[in-house]
């Protein structure tokens, strides 16, 4: 290996809308058809981590998603180097003797590693994560000065979601209005602490169904559907975004959760109405659905928002940890884990929450009455199997830089380049 190599990690975290952003009214520039508001998951349960590097002595750009390399010739990846690279400032390492001048970092050629510490098959948002991250830590290593909102505007060229991923708490994706998309743009609403009561559980149901990617299925709903035209009239999803926003500044969690599911369902609806339609939720998405609505209703007010993307995943935010622990009791109810599966690998992330239900093992499963909410139902079905596993975690912050001196949080070695 030629000379020096200069790295930098950093790790992004992942974020759930809780109105959904689906149409794009520019395809390469991804500009959406109407604005978005997410909350951002603790990246310590949901996040991906990248090493990105640069050395005289690297022929060609190349990068490696957890362990396997993958092709960087798509427009995505090309849009976000390109625009990154173009703000790129100088960059001195006296120490080491590294001096990079502005107009070099266009020559010199960068590797990078990206790891999810969550799995890709399972159908959560890994692009917005790593799309995120990726365009923060080349930022980073290219002594770029733009602010998180900027570089939001660069993520989003590599996968719309992404650019809510730069901030923590809840963030606005502003549409814009410019055809240049230079104001289509995150905002953060607040951070991760103006709402830490609230819990986020995601059921991650097992699907054996290959689903339509966000991007072919966006691109087809807007070219046949007629409800998504009325979802981004005035008085549909620009009237929701007010209210969600006032609902978030007040901690309104009856507004919050009404807001979200309506959001969810329709979104859902709006793939219903594309041709040919598309079909992410699954009978259980439905189930959960179902459990939760029942729940809120049989309580003087919402106790439980739901929320699903392009995929069967439940994503369901309780108001408080007592709610939270009230949910994770249900949900094994209804769901309990397959009896080859042990509950430490059935529960993953903030396991206190399982803790705060009750429940130590699978016994204490079994055990579990059917809620209030069920009685003088017929006998409820329990589903085993039917959820892979649950995560338990809560609104996080944004991208952390994750320290230059330490060597073992790189993912890239520092002499050869490679991945380790
Ligand atoms: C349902 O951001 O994955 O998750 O911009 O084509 O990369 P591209 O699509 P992507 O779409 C996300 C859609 C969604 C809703 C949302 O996150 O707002």
């Amino acid at each position: 290996m030629a000379g020096w190599i200069h790295m930098v990690t950093a790790r992004t975290p992942t974020n759930i809308a809780v109105i959904k952003y689906w149409g794009k009214r520019d395809e390469s520039l991804i500009l959406p058809v109407n604005d978005s508001i997410s909350v951002t998951l603790d990246p310590e349960h949901l996040c991906t981590t990248t090493t990105v590097a640069v050395s005289p002595g690297f022929d060609q750009d190349r990068m490696w998603l957890n362990g396997k390399e993958i092709s960087l010739s798509g427009g995505r990846y090309q849009n976000c180097l390109r625009e990154i690279r173009a703000r790129a400032e100088d960059f001195e390492d006296n120490e080491r003797g590294i001096k990079i001048a502005k107009q070099d970092w266009q020559k010199l050629r960068v590797h990078i590693a990206s790891y999810n510490n969550f799995p890709t098959a399972a159908g959560l948002a890994s692009s917005a994560a790593g799309f995120a991250c990726l365009v923060f830590a080349l930022a980073k290593l290219m002594n770029a000065k733009e602010d998180p909102s900027q570089l939001s505007a660069i993520a989003r060229q590599g996968s719309g979601s992404a650019c809510r991923s730069l901030y923590g708490g809840f963030v606005k994706w502003i549409m814009g209005k410019e055809e240049n998309g230079s104001d289509s743009l995150a905002v953060q609403l607040v951070d991760e602490n103006h709402w830490d009561d609230l819990v986020i559980i995601i059921a991650v149901v097992s699907s054996r169904q290959k689903e339509t990617s966000s991007t072919t299925g966006m691109r087809d709903t807007v070219e046949t559907s007629m409800l998504l035209q009325h979802r981004a009239k005035v008085e549909v999803v620009p009237k929701r975004i007010v209210k969600m926003e006032e609902a978030i500044q007040n901690h309104d969690f009856s507004s919050f959760a009404q807001l979200t599911c309506s959001d969810s369902n329709q979104f859902h609806a709006v793939c219903l109405d594309t041709c040919p339609p598309i079909f992410y939720m699954n009978d259980t998405s439905h189930r959960i659905i179902s459990c939760i609505e029942k729940w809120n209703r049989s309580e003087e007010s919402p106790q439980v928002a739901y929320t699903f993307d392009a995929g069967p995943n439940a994503v369901l935010i309780a108001r408080n940890r007592k709610t939270a622990a009230l949910l994770l009791q249900r949900m094994l109810y209804f769901f309990p884990p397959s009896a080859d599966t042990d509950m430490s690998s059935y529960v993953l992330g903030d396991k206190s929450i399982l803790k705060d239900a009750g429940i130590q093992g699978i016994n204490d499963v079994d055990a579990l009455p059917p809620p209030p909410e069920m009685k003088d139902k017929v006998p409820a079905q329990r589903n085993g199997g039917e959820v892979s596993y649950f995560i338990c975690t809560r609104p996080g912050r944004g991208p952390l830089l994750l320290s230059e001196a330490d060597e073992s949080l790189a993912l890239l070695d520092h002499s050869t380049g490679l991945p380790k």
